[in-house]
């Protein structure tokens, strides 16, 4: 059985963009595979700064996971910060990478080209990512695209040090699904948390509605007939509608006398079937803060063996042992 591992940063509320991009492919896979999934709230410091806020994103991130459908009993569900040898294999790994390796991270380069701030957290992030990945030696990693790149310097990273110091770590691969690779936000760039175009997951009925209806559409009147393969209404519906409603959907746009309300409306209405009944767990998950806790804690353990056990087989062959 190969084994599978990915996580979702603690840096704001779950989106569509993370689900169908990343979380959806663990559901789909968790009964064929091992899955290890962690809550990376390190890497979450790179940006938030508030200890409160990081608490309080971490816990409702792992209420809505579980309420989503996450195995947490057969699986192995965490925090990356409960793990310490995670920053231990940081280190080793990158006293073997390259400077410029690093400066050609897009992440990294897009936060300096963007004026953000640029600390050193944010430039050894992929190697905290590789730490991440291999520790584990997983193999599958499902994400979007963005992180494309990042699985890519963990592979490189895993077999640097196996040629540096013999054969030690599997050598992980992506698991990106080519249809939601990026999915688009309500104004048609990248749907991302630092982008402020997304669609919450588990905000208020009024908020979600209040993202969908502010989907921008060009401006074609009522009657006109309508091109369903450029409207980001149409798109965000073919995500999660079935291919006899896309049909439907596709030939109200063709004929015309439908306008992009109404569309609107009917991509409202499939959002809540499709997670009304995980909404409605995740409120009740809430309540519970101290089961939330003890479901990471217990996770923490059964990761954190593995971690040990392999950190002893690493210290051994970098002679600190
Ligand atoms: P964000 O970009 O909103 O800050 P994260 O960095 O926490 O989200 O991403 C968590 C996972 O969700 C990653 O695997 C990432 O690739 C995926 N993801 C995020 N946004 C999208 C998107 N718009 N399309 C596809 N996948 C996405
Ligand atoms: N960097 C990833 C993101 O922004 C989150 C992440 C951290 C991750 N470590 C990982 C994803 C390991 C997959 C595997 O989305």
């Amino acid at each position: 059985m190969h084994r599978l591992l990915t996580g979702i940063k603690p840096t704001g509320d779950i989106h569509l963009g993370n689900y169908l991009g990343c979380f959806k492919q663990v559901l789909e896979l968790q009964n064929q595979h091992e899955c290890m999934f962690f809550i990376p709230d390190l890497h979450g410091l790179t940006t938030v700064k508030d200890g409160e806020t990081m608490r309080y994103n971490t816990l409702k991130l792992t209420a809505a996971l579980i309420a989503l459908g996450l195995d947490y009993q057969k699986h192995t569900f965490y925090k990356q910060s409960a793990i310490p040898e995670v920053c231990e294999l940081t280190w080793i790994l990158s006293c073997l990478t390259p400077h410029g390796l690093l400066e050609r991270a897009h992440a990294f380069k897009d936060a300096a080209n963007k004026n953000k701030e640029l600390n050193a957290g944010l430039f050894i992030y992929p190697v905290l990512m590789a730490a991440d990945i291999i520790l584990y030696d997983a193999e599958i990693i499902p994400v979007g695209k963005d992180q494309k790149q990042h699985i890519e310097i963990a592979r490189d990273l895993a077999q640097k040090f196996n040629h540096t110091y013999g054969e030690t770590f599997t050598l992980p691969e992506g698991y990106i699904k080519e249809d939601v690779e990026t999915v688009i936000g309500l104004d048609g760039q990248k749907m991302s948390k630092s982008y402020n175009n997304v669609i919450p997951l588990f905000e208020s009925d009024a908020k979600i509605k209040k993202a969908i209806i502010s989907i921008t559409t060009d401006s074609k009147g009522l009657e006109e007939p309508k091109d369903p393969s450029t409207c980001h209404i149409f798109k965000l519906y073919s995500y999660l509608a079935s291919p006899q409603e896309i049909q439907e959907l596709q030939n109200k746009y063709i004929e015309g006398n439908f306008g992009y309300g109404e569309a609107k409306k009917i991509l409202l209405a499939k959002f809540h079937e499709t997670f009304d009944e995980a909404r409605a767990k995740y409120q009740t998950l809430l309540e519970k803060p101290e089961e939330i806790e003890q479901i990471l804690e217990h996770g923490a353990k059964k990761a954190r063996q593995i971690a040990k056990n392999k950190l002893e087989i690493i210290r051994k062959k970098i002679g600190v042992k």
